[in-house]
């Protein structure tokens, strides 16, 4: 099979791979993508799969809920809050009867004529339910164009949320709204995070604009102006005779007792690989040579973003006793027993990165 070459067919092939199995993503019912977008507009996503799974109980069709009381749909809805929801969908689901002969219309324009329905649920019914060509944006969609695009405005003021709008339906493979609108909603909720995202892991980091420039903590531009401050840290993973190098941080060190691969701030004008083996002959008295380039993964902290540059090594020695000047404790173990250790985020990160490539 060929490789994917463009970001939409990029994200769309992940999305085939990595959804998660949600209840109304089994048939595409037009009545069940209502019902869940307008849960979803406010509440997390485990909480709506079970509320869902009972309302589908109690109100399993259009018809059904039309009928039911106002006192019915709260008493159903008891839990998720923003109780004007519920009242919406019954104002709803009665106009549908009476005037669409009980079907949800698959027009945009219509759409928004309804109670509860806004420019961001009429397009997610349009596209998710009928597979129209009709764009969605909401705030996880506008952080991933921030990034992806490299975007600087602030979200909110009316040019950003226009922009948005604009460039979320320029990017909107045709025919294949569903699945190209979900998967930036799923992209948002599981990779491209508003912390902590992660890019390793991310199909559209090819092509994406902050990623590439560096700023991607920066995007979507923050309302607060809340300084955070850039840290580059560089880390290598030493292999020898078929084994890792991990050593044990001092208690009263930051990540006080952590485990993980030796490595340190990057000094100025010095490159990552340079740090590596430096920080390496400090810490562990260790000749190393790198060997590649593993990743790059970035944790946010709340006043500090740390990016840290990920290698191979091995050693140019052949001894493979450590003198320990920052670590309490060292083993040399197998990769698939790193598990049984604690590391700080970044170090998780590339465990789990490795993990997935099987590279080791
Ligand atoms: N958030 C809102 N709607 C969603 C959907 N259909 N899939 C995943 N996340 C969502």
């Amino acid at each position: 099979m060929s490789q994917p070459t463009t970001p939409q067919e990029a994200l769309l092939s992940w999305f085939a791979e990595n959804q998660r199995d949600l209840p109304w993503r089994r048939h595409y019912k037009p009545y069940q993508i209502w019902i869940s977008e307008i849960m979803l507009q406010q509440t997390q996503m485990d909480r709506v799969t079970i509320f869902f799974e009972r309302w589908m109980q109690e109100f399993p069709d259009l018809k059904t809920l039309a009928a039911a009381s106002e006192q019915q749909i709260l008493k159903c809805w008891e839990g998720l809050g923003y109780y004007s929801r519920a009242r919406n969908i019954l104002k709803t689901a009665q106009i549908l009867v009476s005037e669409y002969q009980g079907e949800i219309p698959d027009k945009r324009k219509l759409l928004l004529t309804l109670p509860g329905i806004g420019p961001y649920t009429a397009g997610a019914i349009a596209s998710i339910a009928y597979n129209r060509d009709v764009p969605v944006v909401d705030a996880n969609i506008e952080r991933i164009l921030a990034r992806f695009l490299n975007i600087d405005l602030i979200p909110g003021s009316p040019e950003a949320k226009k922009l948005f709008w604009t460039r979320a339906e320029e990017l909107l493979p045709a025919g294949q709204a569903r699945n190209f609108n979900q998967a930036l909603m799923e992209l948002g909720a599981l990779i491209c995070r508003p912390k902590n995202p992660d890019c390793s892991a991310c199909p559209l980091a090819p092509h994406c604009l902050a990623l590439h420039h560096d700023l991607i903590l920066e995007r979507p531009v923050p309302k607060t102006g809340k300084k955070i401050t850039p840290i580059d840290m560089a880390t290598g993973i030493l292999i020898h005779q078929g084994l890792l190098y991990i050593q044990q941080r001092l208690a009263d060190d930051v990540w006080g007792s952590l485990w993980e691969f030796p490595g340190g701030r990057m000094k100025k004008n010095e490159l990552p690989e340079e740090t590596v083996v430096r920080e390496f002959l400090e810490e562990t008295e260790f000749e190393v040579q790198v060997e590649s380039k593993i990743t790059t993964t970035i944790h946010h902290y709340t006043r500090y973003r740390v990016t840290l540059h990920c290698f191979f090594v091995k050693l140019n020695q052949t001894d493979s006793d450590p003198v320990l000047h920052a670590a309490q404790d060292f083993r040399w173990v197998p990769f698939e027993t790193l598990q049984e250790y604690a590391f700080p985020a970044g170090h998780r990160k590339l465990i789990s990165f490795l993990k997935k490539r099987k590279e080791v």
